[in-house]
């Protein structure tokens, strides 16, 4: 079958490197254009600093650079564009290229909030994609959410039929979050800041959004009463959440457990290239998981770093606490937005 042109938007970055990783031998997409900043416009792509393990794709080292114009994407059909922007370039540049039939897989955040945007995580709410019929463009924008809310949507995938209540979180996250070249060393090395600007509101939010339902062409947001602390540590790559849930009644260890256990990935995103054969691990050692460790989980090879993984579970009446990590980069962002595009491309919307 013919492969989906498509583009990265933000290709040097370490989301935009990450996204060039995933589209190497890609079964549904072929990757013909690259954009970043525009003293970048003519340089090849071998130029760029190597910003994740295995460096630039020797497949893609010889793409040149293109200038951030819907024109040139338009002139080269690609038919997709994976957007690793900063938020306010985003915003210019995705809504133009939906205008001209672009479709749009954002990590952005400029559209999440925007009542006709999904902000979709596959496993979570997949039903969400439809939600791009509401918008008047030829092409659509699809988000996926900001990387600490996928990791937090994601572990409660399991909890969610019990009846979640009230969340209290405190996240843990990696300085690669921040982007590159990102905090300053003298601000994170020895230390963590126990604030990272609008986090905790986007992470409110986003994770009610992401599970909310969809009814009628719009989003009921969950009406979880949502607290959270979000705190930059020296890690590199993984974040580390611990989270506290009060359900609306009682349950067991053993039931926690055996859902988060027995966890198996819907029918409508399960076998697509970038989907995990285990979505989400559990882990029973005390001192797990840890981003050192547990950052790549995921198999087969190409979803490294898609599965997430869950420990530290305790259950008191009615009331879960558990530490969760996800990987950033790829789950909570290129990865996520790879598995979007091949769950519109199966059900025929590319
Ligand atoms: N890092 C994460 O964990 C994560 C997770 C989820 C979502 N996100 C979101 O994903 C997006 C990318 O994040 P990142 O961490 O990869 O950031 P990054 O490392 O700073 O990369 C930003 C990319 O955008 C390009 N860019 C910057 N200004 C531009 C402009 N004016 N015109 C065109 N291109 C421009 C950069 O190109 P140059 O190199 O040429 O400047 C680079 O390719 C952001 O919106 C971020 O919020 C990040």
């Amino acid at each position: 079958m013919k492969k989906v042109r498509c583009a990265v938007l933000g290709a040097t970055g370490v989301v935009g490197q990450n996204f060039l990783r995933l589209l190497v031998a890609h079964p549904n997409f072929e990757l013909v254009a690259i954009c970043a900043s525009d003293v970048r416009v003519g340089l090849k792509l071998a130029s760029a600093k190597e910003q994740v393990d295995g460096g630039i794709p020797i497949e893609f080292a010889d793409l040149v650079f293109d200038p951030i114009d819907v024109d040139v994407l338009a002139a080269k059909q690609v038919q997709v564009a994976f957007s690793a922007l900063p938020a306010d370039v985003a915003k210019e540049v995705e809504k133009e290229a939906a205008r001209r039939g672009i479709k749009v897989f954002s990590n952005a955040g400029a559209y999440r909030m925007e009542k006709d945007v999904p902000i979709l995580i596959p496993e979570v709410n997949h039903a969400h994609l439809a939600l791009v019929r509401e918008q008047d463009t030829p092409g659509f924008i699809v988000t996926n959410a900001n990387c600490t809310a996928t990791g937090l949507a994601m572990a409660l995938l399991p909890i969610i039929p019990f009846g979640i209540r009230k969340l209290v979180i405190a996240s843990y996250q990696a300085i690669s979050g921040a982007g590159y070249p990102g905090l300053s060393a003298l601000d994170i090395l020895g230390n963590v800041i126990p604030y990272i600007s609008n986090e905790e509101v986007k992470l409110r939010q986003e994770c009610t959004k992401i599970c909310g339902a969809l009814r009628g062409g719009a989003i009921a947001a969950a009406d979880w009463e949502v607290h959270a602390h979000c705190i930059r540590v020296g890690t590199l790559i993984g974040h580390l959440i611990s989270v506290h849930v009060e359900l609306q009644s009682e349950i067991s260890l053993q039931e926690v457990q055996d859902a988060i256990m027995h966890y198996q990935t819907p029918q409508p995103i399960a076998g697509l290239p970038t989907s995990p054969d285990v979505p989400i691990y559990y882990l029973e050692q005390v001192d797990r998981p840890q981003p050192r460790y547990d950052v790549m989980l995921g198999t087969p090879p190409r979803t490294r770093g898609m599965a997430i993984a869950i420990g530290r579970l305790e259950v008191a009446r009615n009331v879960i606490r558990f530490v969760t990590l996800s990987n950033n980069l790829i789950r909570g962002a290129a990865g996520g937005s790879v598995l979007n595009a091949e769950l519109a491309h199966r059900q025929g919307m590319l």
